[in-house]
């Protein structure tokens, strides 16, 4: 067992524990989202250099430099002296400028953030609904767009997504952070082919990584297959088909697992169709969205069909409460 010092209270961590578990369990809230080291919404900051390497994955050189480290994946090896990290000059303020329905569970949020000039497509921001509580949702827009485009899903009492989906209004200010992770597209290699395959908002990534590929002039096909139950849980069907005829290289699956199947879509889960449709992976660029049990299956499934571990690209949308 360790100890955690934080604001003037000291508190037990089993050895078992991380330290926003071990936090939690003793009434102290820190904000979180995912749980899984993804989304630095719950990023401390430690007094000593005694940060736990692990605790420090996918965070800038700079943040590590200064043992921040991230609380839920912190297993600490020592006694700590611990505090919330000090965002204040790291969010950004952003104003809502549009939102449109996408589908009865989605919406498209526009933000305009000024500040924010330098993003890759397919990354995502986290959404402070207040300083407690933030969400992470992807980019589904381009740098050259005159705003961000989020798709945010409403999830069954879900507190951000309803809060969005209820509540946020064009013109509201809020707060995000800036830009994370790794899941975007590289202009390293033009003529490899893409294969992208979503489920639900996960589409929302895919969407930002196939306008960035075709603008900057990506030269091998590129094949997007979106899933859903059926077809009303599918959205930007016509604008990707309509992308999908004027790029000869783009090529658009609507996918369909449920019984009724209309005409010009695809029936099966859309991981099932495009590996069907591509068995053989070897030098394709890979990217894999949405539910994080689909993702998990499609990256081995991927593997197996040979495209290599550095190819594959992921962005699992894990929820904080199932996490
Ligand atoms: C990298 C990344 C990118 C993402 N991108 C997107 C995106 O582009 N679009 C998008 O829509 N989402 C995205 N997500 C998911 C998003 O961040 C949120 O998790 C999602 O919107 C739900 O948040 P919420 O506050 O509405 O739900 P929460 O309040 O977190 O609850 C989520 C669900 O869990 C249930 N729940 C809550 N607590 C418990 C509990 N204790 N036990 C059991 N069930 C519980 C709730 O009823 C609800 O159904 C992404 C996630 C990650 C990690
Ligand atoms: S990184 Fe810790 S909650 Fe997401």
């Amino acid at each position: 067992m360790t100890q955690l010092h934080f604001n003037d209270s000291t508190y037990q961590c089993e050895a078992n524990e991380t330290v926003l578990d071990a936090l939690a369990r003793q009434g102290v809230a820190i904000p979180f989202s995912c749980r899984n080291g993804v989304c630095q919404t719950c990023m401390m900051q430690s007094a000593d250099a005694n940060v736990p390497s692990a605790a420090q994955n996918g965070l800038k050189s700079t943040l590590q430099a200064q043992n921040y480290f991230l609380a839920c994946v912190c297993h600490p090896s020592e006694d700590m002296t611990v505090s919330l990290a000090d965002n204040t000059d790291r969010l950004l303020s952003a104003t809502v400028t549009a939102i449109r329905q996408l589908n009865d569970e989605v919406k498209c949020v526009g933000l305009d953030c000024p500040m924010l000039q330098d993003y890759r497509a397919g990354q995502f921001i986290n959404l402070y609904r207040d300083s407690g509580i933030a969400r992470s949702y992807s980019l589904a827009s381009v740098p050259t767009d005159s705003y961000l485009r989020l798709h945010v899903r409403r999830l069954p009492d879900g507190r951000v997504s309803n809060w969005i989906h209820d509540e946020l209004k064009v013109g509201d200010s809020v707060q995000i952070s800036a830009p994370v992770g790794s899941c975007f597209y590289l202009p390293n290699a033009p003529q490899q082919p893409l294969l992208l395959i979503g489920t639900g908002s996960g589409l929302a990534p895919l969407m930002g990584i196939v306008r960035d590929a075709l603008d900057q002039q990506h030269a091998g096909d590129i094949y997007l297959y979106h899933g859903s139950h059926d077809a009303a849980g599918l959205y930007l069907v016509d604008e990707l088909r309509e992308m999908a005829a004027h790029c000869s290289n783009f090529h658009y699956i609507p996918c369909i697992s449920g019984a009724d199947v209309p005409v010009q879509y695809q029936a099966g889960r859309a991981l099932d169709v495009a590996l069907a449709a591509h068995p053989n992976l070897a030098g394709w660029r890979v990217f894999l969205c949405g539910n994080p049990n689909m993702v998990k299956t499609a990256r081995k499934k991927a593997y197996l069909a040979k495209a290599a571990m550095n190819d594959i690209y992921a962005d699992a949308f894990l929820v904080a409460g199932v996490a």
